[in-house]
C-alpha cells in the first residue's frame, strides 16, 4: 500500500543553519518549549546542533508532522531549511523522548568528524539520506547511554 493517509506513522529528517549561534538559554527555550508541544502532539525526535547547523528528525502521524513542519518552517530562528527525507515508518525511534538533544560542536574527534566537517547542508549528504539516517541513529544509541555534560535532559 502507497496511499498516504494523515495517521499513518511518518519520520523527516531536515537540515537547516541557525540564524545567529545560539546561547545556552536561547537552546533551553527552544527546547522546553518544543517537548512541552511535542508531547501534546504525540511527536517525538531529536535535534542535533553543531557550529549552528541543526539536523533534526521529527517522528509522528503524517498530519502532525505536516503541521509542524508548517511552524518549524516559518521559524527566523533558522533559515535555509532542507528536508532530506521523509519515511513512512512502523514503529518510533524515538519513542522514549519529546526531542532528545544532543550539542556535537565538540565532537569531531568520535568517527564523525567527516560528517562534522562537510556540514549539515552538504549536497553529498542530502543524497546520502540513507547515511544520515544511520548517523542520527549512531547518536540515538550515544545519548541513551551517555553521560555528557552537552546533553540537556529530556
Ligand atoms: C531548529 C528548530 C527546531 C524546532 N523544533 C520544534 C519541535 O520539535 N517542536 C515544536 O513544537 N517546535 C519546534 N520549534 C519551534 C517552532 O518553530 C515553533 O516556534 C513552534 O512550533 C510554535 O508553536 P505554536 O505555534 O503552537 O506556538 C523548532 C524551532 C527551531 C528553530
Amino acid at each position: 500500500m502507497t496511499t498516504s493517509s494523515p495517521s499513518r506513522l511518518v519520520s523527516l529528517v531536515y537540515f537547516s543553519r541557525a540564524a545567529s549561534p545560539l546561547s545556552a538559554n536561547a537552546l533551553h527555550d527552544l527546547l522546553r518549549t518544543s517537548r512541552e508541544k511535542n508531547t501534546q502532539r504525540g511527536i517525538t525526535g531529536m535535534l542535533l546542533y553543531s557550529n549552528g547547523n541543526f539536523l533534526q528528525v521529527i517522528e509522528g502521524t503524517d498530519s502532525s508532522v505536516t503541521e509542524l513542519m508548517a511552524k518549524v518552517g516559518k521559524d527566523l530562528r533558522h533559515h535555509s531549511l532542507s528536508r532530506l527525507a521523509v519515511r513512512p515508518i512502523e514503529k518510533r525511534e524515538f519513542s522514549d523522548w519529546s526531542m532528545a538533544f544532543r550539542d556535537i560542536s565538540q565532537c569531531a574527534e568520535g568517527g564523525f568528524s567527516a560528517f562534522l566537517k562537510a556540514g549539515f547542508n552538504d549536497d553529498e549528504f542530502q543524497k546520502k539520506s540513507e547515511l544520515v539516517y544511520r548517523l542520527i541513529l549512531q547518536f540515538k544509541a550515544d545519548y541513551s547511554e551517555a553521560q555528557d555534560p552537552t546533553l540537556i535532559a529530556a
